[in-house]
């Protein structure tokens, strides 16, 4: 059996079936009037699974999240001549499912749609919200709508292919949602990481339920972010600037994002010293970094790019104990001269 997660979204209802499986696909849409949309990487690994639909895949990777793949998408919708009674399913990690979502809420209008998700951060994260998009000029997800998928499918099994790279990059948004806002989650983590780590099932299984519970509420009481939504950027601000300018991988730029705004946070006297500890244990249990060593003034300048700044001034999360956040305006200038601090060695996680 699977669990189910409704979200209503001002967009539509979704619902996101935890251990629900790809072979069962069929039963949620109409296999004939379907086309499947899907990366290179899970049409080899999982393509043998998949209904007999038309399938249009596309290469695999961050930097097919752009407008060229949603025309060519768009090219081949033409040629399978789509009309209004048809279904998009895109099948695979994030950057599937946000560049079918974005092409199908966008193609005709708007065509039905729903997701199988293939990777953990994709199940835990991406799936699930409603946002659609793509990147453009090197600023990511820069174009895209808010637009609820039908039905998410979180087949656990896929998991198994998955590199520990991509693990780590989900298990990173799971002890995100843990430390904003369920302390029980976050020790259960803390006791259960090994099993975790080897996909153990029933622990899978009832990480991504509560993760996807964790996420869905928010997004459910703040669809378009402007308030609640913004605690899921815990860990982001520093994340995608250390993402960006070392080129490592989301899980690790998120994680040590995460342990930079944990610091911040005890600096300014949201969170106790030991509960900061608390946090940087976890992630080392996850097998994820609390330390990094980068470019300074490129993580400075990456910051100030961020494009969900608003002026000088960007909304920083802050936890304010294991299991709460709170999200205060900061200014660009303010978050630098911290920055600049530790350049005199004071601490050694983001030295220069
Ligand atoms: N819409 C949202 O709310 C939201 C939230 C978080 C992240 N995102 C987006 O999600 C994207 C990242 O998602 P991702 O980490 O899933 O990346 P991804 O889709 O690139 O997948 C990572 C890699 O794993 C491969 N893969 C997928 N499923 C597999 C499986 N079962 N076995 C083996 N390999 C498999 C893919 O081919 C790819 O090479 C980013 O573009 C990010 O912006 C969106
Ligand atoms: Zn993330």
């Amino acid at each position: 059996m699977f669990k189910t997660i409704k979200i209503k979204g001002a967009t539509g209802c979704s619902s996101v079936m935890i251990g629900e499986s790809l072979l069962n696909l069929d039963k949620y849409l109409p296999v004939e009037k379907t086309i499947i949309i899907t990366d290179r990487n899970v049409w080899r690994l999982h393509g043998k699974k998949f209904p007999p639909s038309r399938v249009i895949t596309v290469e695999p990777g961050e930097k097919t999240k752009n407008l060229d793949t949603v025309r060519h998408i768009y090219e081949k919708l033409l040629e399978f001549d789509v009309d209004r009674s048809s279904f998009i399913a895109g099948m695979g990690g994030g950057v599937v499912c946000d560049i079918a979502g974005f092409a199908a809420s966008t193609f005709l209008r708007g065509l039905r749609f729903g997701f199988v998700s293939s990777t953990l951060l994709s199940q835990v994260d991406a799936s699930v919200g409603g946002k659609n998009g793509v990147n453009l000029g090197g600023y990511k997800n820069i174009v895209g709508l808010f637009n609820q998928p039908e039905f998410v499918i979180c087949d656990l099994n896929l998991l198994s292919t998955l590199t520990e790279t991509e693990l780590r990059n989900g298990f990173g948004e799971i002890i995100k949602h843990a430390a904003i806002s369920d302390e029980g989650l976050f020790t259960f983590l803390e006791k259960n990481h090994g099993k975790a780590l080897s996909l153990d099932r029933k622990i899978i299984e009832k990480l991504v339920y509560a993760s996807v519970r964790i996420k869905s509420g928010i997004v459910f009481r703040d669809e378009k972010e402007k308030g609640e939504r913004r605690k899921l950027n815990f860990g982001h601000t520093f994340g995608h600037a250390f993402e960006k300018t070392l080129g490592i991988p989301h899980g690790e730029a998120v994680s040590a994002g995460m342990i930079a705004a944990g610091e911040l946070s005890v600096k300014k006297g949201f969170l106790k010293q030991e509960e900061f500890e608390r946090l940087k244990r976890a992630v080392r249990l996850l097998g994820l970094p609390v330390e990094l060593i980068c470019d300074r003034a490129k993580v400075i300048d990456a910051l100030k790019r961020d494009k969900k700044r608003e002026d000088d001034s960007l909304h920083f999360v802050f936890l304010s104990g294991i299991g709460t956040a709170v999200v205060k305006e900061i200014s660009i200038s303010e978050l630098e001269k911290d920055l600049r601090r530790e350049a005199r060695g004071v601490r050694r996680e983001y030295r220069s």
